[in-house]
């Protein structure tokens, strides 16, 4: 009976290493572990019948138990230790890269190069010490007009250049109808009526006109308004703070041109040109072969702006300017079509990322 024992458990591992050798996978791998070395597994069983044999034959049984027991926990061990190798194999495969592929560029979002405009004209003014405001895009003929000695009469308060918003029945029948504004200038009125001299600011901002639009004018751009209010500000300071504006703006090299204009809310008004930066004012077809730019207007604020915000004219004097930042942008990049900053072509934008 004895031998015949020993023969089931030599056949019992050999049975047993074989099925682990062939395991496919850990997990049925592990229940091959329980299923022969568990706590009720098959090797567990012969060791039960120990008690059985007379104390003589135990070590010899005992032994024979455990050569079975060892054999197939190193045949689990090496099974598990390839299984894990494959699996390790298999992922490292599946995960490869292929270093040579070209990268794959990601796509990057830029501000508009109106944005980055503004904000470079604004750093600029705050460095010179002026306050940033804002107005409403939305406004009234009042603030935009008449508080500026703009009179009822005066073109710009035509349908043809001012889009006009039907606001209720009693605004639109009244004399001071609900616009779009056509430039930031009403900014200059809201900041007087709120605070008391003396100011700085400069106030960009969207402006609309009801034009014709072409590759230099489009219904829609952008101004940056500016006002220096104080006892005895002069034109001197005027042209002062706008040089070194264009200066820092565009460069060292540019100079700035100061021509006679008109303008209802300053007096005296000019309009002021800088050096092309295309043909560096040689003369080209961005500056129609003068060298010269124009690309804002200013003036000493009129007397009777002060007298519509509650100012004393006799105490105070100041200096307003008013720039068109799309004019600024084109002669910065030399770009020759307004249009394109309102396609939304990527192909345009993306050069500015
Ligand atoms: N508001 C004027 C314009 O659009 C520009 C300007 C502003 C001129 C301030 C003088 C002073 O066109």
């Amino acid at each position: 009976m004895w031998d015949a024992t020993l023969g089931e458990l030599t056949s019992l591992a050999d049975t047993a290493c074989a099925a682990v050798s062939a395991a496919e996978s850990l997990h049925h791998l592990d229940e091959l572990q329980v299923h022969y070395l568990g706590r009720k597994g098959a090797v567990a069983h012969y060791m039960n019948k120990m008690k059985e044999l007379a104390p003589a034959d135990r070590p010899k049984f005992g032994k024979a138990v455990n050569d079975a027991k060892e054999r197939i926990s190193a045949a689990v061990q090496q099974r598990r230790s390839a299984l894990i190798a494959a699996e390790d194999a298999r992922r490292l495969a599946a995960g490869r890269v292929d270093m040579t592929l070209p990268g794959r560029p990601r796509w990057r979002g830029a501000r508009h190069p109106i944005s980055q405009t503004l904000d470079d004209i604004a750093a600029i003014f705050r460095q010179l010490g002026f306050a940033i405001e804002e107005g409403p895009d939305i406004e009234d003929e009042w603030h935009t007009f008449d508080a500026l000695n703009i009179p009822p009469s005066h073109p710009a308060r035509d349908l043809q250049d001012t889009f006009f918003i039907s606001a209720s029945p009693e605004i639109d029948a009244s004399r001071n109808r609900t616009i779009l504004r056509t430039h930031t200038s009403p900014v200059q009125i809201r900041v007087m009526l709120r605070d008391k001299p003396p100011l700085r600011f400069i106030a960009p901002g969207r402006v609309y006109r009801n034009e014709r639009i072409d590759a230099s004018h489009y219904t829609i751009f952008h101004q940056v308004e500016g006002l220096y209010v104080d006892r005895k500000v002069s034109f001197a300071q005027l042209k002062g703070t706008l040089l070194e504006f264009a200066r820092l703006y565009y460069g060292p090299h540019v100079s700035l041109r100061f021509r006679p204009g008109y303008f209802p809310f300053t007096e005296p008004s000019a309009e002021v040109d800088v050096t092309c930066t295309v043909c560096a004012g040689k003369g080209c077809s961005v500056c129609k072969q003068s060298g010269w730019v124009e690309i804002l207007g200013s003036g000493m604020v009129h007397p009777n702006v002060f007298r519509a915000v509650g100012y004393d004219p006799d105490q105070v004097t100041g200096f307003a300017f008013g720039m068109g930042v799309e004019r600024i942008a084109i002669l910065k990049y030399g770009i020759d079509d307004i249009r394109l900053f309102y396609e939304n072509d990527l192909r345009f934008l993306s050069q500015f990322a």
